[in-house]
C-alpha cells in the first residue's frame, strides 16, 4: 500500500477511553480497507493492560458484520513463556477479550509457541509460519498489514526491553531470550519485522507513561535513543495514539 508509506501521526485524546475508542476506529478502518483491497488482513496483537482495554472496547464497538473478521489472520507480537491457557498468556488474554467474541476463523489464529522446551527452535518455527502466511516483502521481510503495540513504562515495545541485545537484532524476525529484568524468557518480534509493516499502531495511556513519552517525543531526540520505542519506524504508516495524561510531558496539544 504505497500511499501509506512513511506516514506519521501522533493523535492525542482527552481520556484513556477516548484514545482507546480512536484506536478501535483506526483498527477497524485498516482491517476493512485491507480486506477490501487484498481480501485478507494480517495483524499482530500485543499483550499488557492497555491492549487488554483496547480489545475489550474493540469487541464492544464492533457491530455484527462491520469487520470482515473471517478474512483476518491473527499473530502475536510477543509472548510470555507460559502455556496458552495460563493467566499470563497474551494469547489467552486476546482470546478472552476479543477472539472469542468475533468471527475469526480458528485456523487463522497463530499463537506464539512460547511454552516450548526449545524456545530458539520455536521462534524459528514461528518465523517460518509468518514467512508462509504473511504476504508482501520488504527486502525479504514479510509485511504485516497491522502490528499493534503497547509501551511499558521503561519504553519497551513487544518484548524488546531496554539494554538487551535483541534491540539490535537484524537477522532473526522472531526471537526468544532471557529478559534479565523479568527473570523470565520472552518470545518477540524484532525491529526488522515490526518496521517492515504497512501499519503500526502504538497505543499509550496513563500518567505513569508520561515521563517516558516525554523522552520519546521531547525536543532532545538523543534522550530517547536508549528507549526501544524510539526504534519503531515502520515502512508504512505509524499511528501513535495517546491520552492527555501520557502526552502531558510531550508538549502536544489535544485536537
Ligand atoms: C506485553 C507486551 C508489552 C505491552 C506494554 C504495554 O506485556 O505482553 O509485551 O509490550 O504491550 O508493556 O503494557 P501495559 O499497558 O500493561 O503497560
Amino acid at each position: 500500500m504505497e500511499e501509506s508509506r512513511r506516514s506519521r501521526k501522533i493523535l492525542v485524546e482527552s481520556s484513556a477511553e477516548e484514545a482507546t475508542a480512536l484506536a478501535c476506529e483506526l483498527i477497524k478502518s485498516i482491517l476493512c480497507e485491507t480486506v477490501h483491497l487484498e481480501h485478507v488482513c494480517r495483524i499482530a496483537l500485543a499483550g499488557g493492560t492497555t491492549p487488554h482495554a483496547l480489545y475489550q472496547q474493540l469487541t464492544a464497538s464492533c457491530s455484527s458484520g462491520e469487520v470482515p473478521w473471517e478474512d483476518v489472520e491473527v499473530f502475536f507480537g510477543d509472548e510470555r513463556d507460559v502455556p496458552h491457557d495460563d493467566v499470563e498468556s497474551n494469547y489467552r488474554m486476546a482470546q478472552r477479550t476479543l477472539l472469542d467474541h468475533v468471527p475469526v476463523i480458528p485456523s487463522r489464529i497463530h499463537p506464539m509457541p512460547a511454552d516450548s522446551d526449545d524456545l530458539s527452535e520455536a521462534a524459528e518455527e514461528y518465523e517460518k509460519i509468518i514467512r508462509r502466511i504473511v504476504g508482501g516483502q520488504s527486502e525479504g521481510i514479510p509485511q504485516f498489514d497491522l502490528i499493534l503495540l503497547g509501551m511499558g513504562g521503561d519504553g519497551h515495545v513487544a518484548s524488546l526491553f531496554p539494554g538487551t541485545e535483541v534491540i539490535a537484532e537484524r537477522n532473526k524476525l522472531v526471537t526468544s531470550y532471557f529478559v534479565p529484568v523479568l527473570g523470565r524468557n520472552r518470545m518477540t518480534f524484532t525491529f526488522p519485522l515490526i518496521n517492515a509493516a504497512h501499519n503500526v499502531l502504538l497505543l499509550i495511556t496513563g500518567d505513569d507513561k508520561a515521563e517516558t513519552v516525554g523522552s520519546l517525543l521531547g525536543d532532545d531526540a538523543t534522550a530517547s535513543k536508549p528507549l526501544p520505542a524510539a526504534h519503531v519506524d515502520p515502512e508504512g504508516s505509524f499511528l501513535m495514539v495517546l491520552d492527555a495524561a501520557a502526552a502531558k510531558r510531550a508538549r502536544l496539544t489535544t485536537p
